[in-house]
């Protein structure tokens, strides 16, 4: 494979020196882009998802216009869901929705089983033309939702306030659930490993919900699959980047599945983690994604305290705590790129010049 003309992004995720610390946004492909919203005009959003060519269109457009340092096939995490038969609708600023959620046993045997190499080949293909087109400048990440988060809307059949269905399932009805992450976990594997084999060269399990968990039931129905995807998706030396929303007290757990690098979201402390972690995997994050409203001034404030939170070294991916929200302004998204840019590199002078002598 051709050699990468940026690929600072995969060696913050190995903890190898770089020049500066790398920036991509979760979500870079998305309503707060005009360039977006104007193709997402002639398209509706899964027709956008299983359109090669369009999607590829959209995972670019973040890479051109905000100049990030990674990415992101463009894509959702709910198209496993909808090719195990479950008729998924994007309902307009109320999100997706499922007409038929899986609440007993007999809604889990309706589900379809599928080989995501052949039932998600759209979202392959949009890797093949994302790569080509892509022309090795950044590397591409693949993603999937975890098990438990994916179980969270299947149950629902959309998002929530309190979850309250889908904590039911999991204490009176165990064994079902248990049933439905392992298909889950089985397939996620399947498909990040088609993810890599087709030109992924990092792979991100989003875990939107794991903060809904109690500490013991994160490690029971969350954490258990993702470490089970983690240990068996076929890949060379590709990272694995575990997001997991909210789960403060199972930051040091989420090393124990074998992730590469774990995502933070803005509540956390970026540097009590990292010694805490004793620099055993790398970091993502952390920035509110509201800070993204305020002015330049107040936007250096907040990029400078969280590179001197982490602090001298590799190791660190910037990041939002979140993805970005759809009402932020792109020349803002821009802002923030540029800043980590300017900023980061004293941060990295003793790693490079090591390196050197
Ligand atoms: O990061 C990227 O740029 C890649 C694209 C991406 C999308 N969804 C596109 C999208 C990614 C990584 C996702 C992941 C995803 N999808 C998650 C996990 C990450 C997170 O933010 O917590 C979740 C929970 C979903 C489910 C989902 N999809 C929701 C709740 C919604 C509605 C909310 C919203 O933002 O509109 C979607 C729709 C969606 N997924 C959109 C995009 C660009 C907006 C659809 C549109 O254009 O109308």
């Amino acid at each position: 494979m051709a050699k990468l003309k940026n690929d600072l992004f995969l060696r913050a995720c190995k903890r190898l020196p770089v020049e500066r610390t790398p920036i991509w946004i979760m979500r870079q492909a998305g309503r707060y882009l005009p360039e977006y919203r104007a193709v997402r005009e002639k398209y509706d959003f899964l027709t956008m998802c299983k359109t090669p060519q369009v999607a590829a269109e959209v995972t670019i457009q973040p890479i051109d216009i905000l100049g990030v340092d990674a990415a992101i096939l463009f894509s959702d995490i709910l198209v496993i869901p909808e090719a195990m038969g479950m008729y998924l609708e994007m309902h307009e600023g109320k999100g997706p929705v499922f007409n038929n959620p899986i609440r007993a046993e007999s809604d889990f045997n309706n589900l379809i089983d599928f080989d995501p190499t052949d039932k998600l080949k759209y979202v392959l293909d949009a890797i093949t033309i994302t790569k080509k087109n892509l022309d090795n400048r950044v590397p591409l990440i693949g993603f999937s939702g975890s098990p438990w988060t994916l179980l969270c809307y299947m149950v629902e059949g959309k998002g929530s306030k309190d979850f309250a269905l889908v904590k039911k399932m999991i204490y009176t009805q165990p064994d079902l659930a248990h049933k439905i992450l392992d298909k889950l976990s089985d397939v996620i594997a399947k498909y990040l490993s088609a993810k890599i084999e087709y030109g992924c060269n990092a792979v991100q399990i989003f875990d939107t919900w794991g903060g809904i968990l109690s500490q013991q039931d994160f490690l029971e129905f969350d954490l258990i699959y993702i470490q089970k995807i983690i240990q068996s998706i076929k890949r060379k030396d590709e990272p694995v980047i575990v997001f997991a929303k909210g789960v403060h007290h199972n930051i040091d757990k989420i090393v124990e599945s074998g992730a590469d690098v774990i995502g933070l979201d803005w509540t956390m402390n970026i540097s009590e983690v990292r010694k805490n972690l004793s620099d055993k995997v790398a970091l993502q994050g952390n920035l509110d994604p509201t800070v993204l409203f305020a002015d330049e001034l107040k936007i250096r404030t907040e990029v400078k305290r969280i590179l001197e939170s982490y602090g001298y070294g590799s190791g660190h991916i910037f990041n939002l705590g979140h993805g970005i929200l759809p009402n932020v302004s792109p020349e803002n998204a821009k802002t923030l790129v540029r800043i980590v840019k300017e900023e980061s590199k004293i941060f990295h002078h003793r790693d490079t010049e090591a390196q050197r002598s």
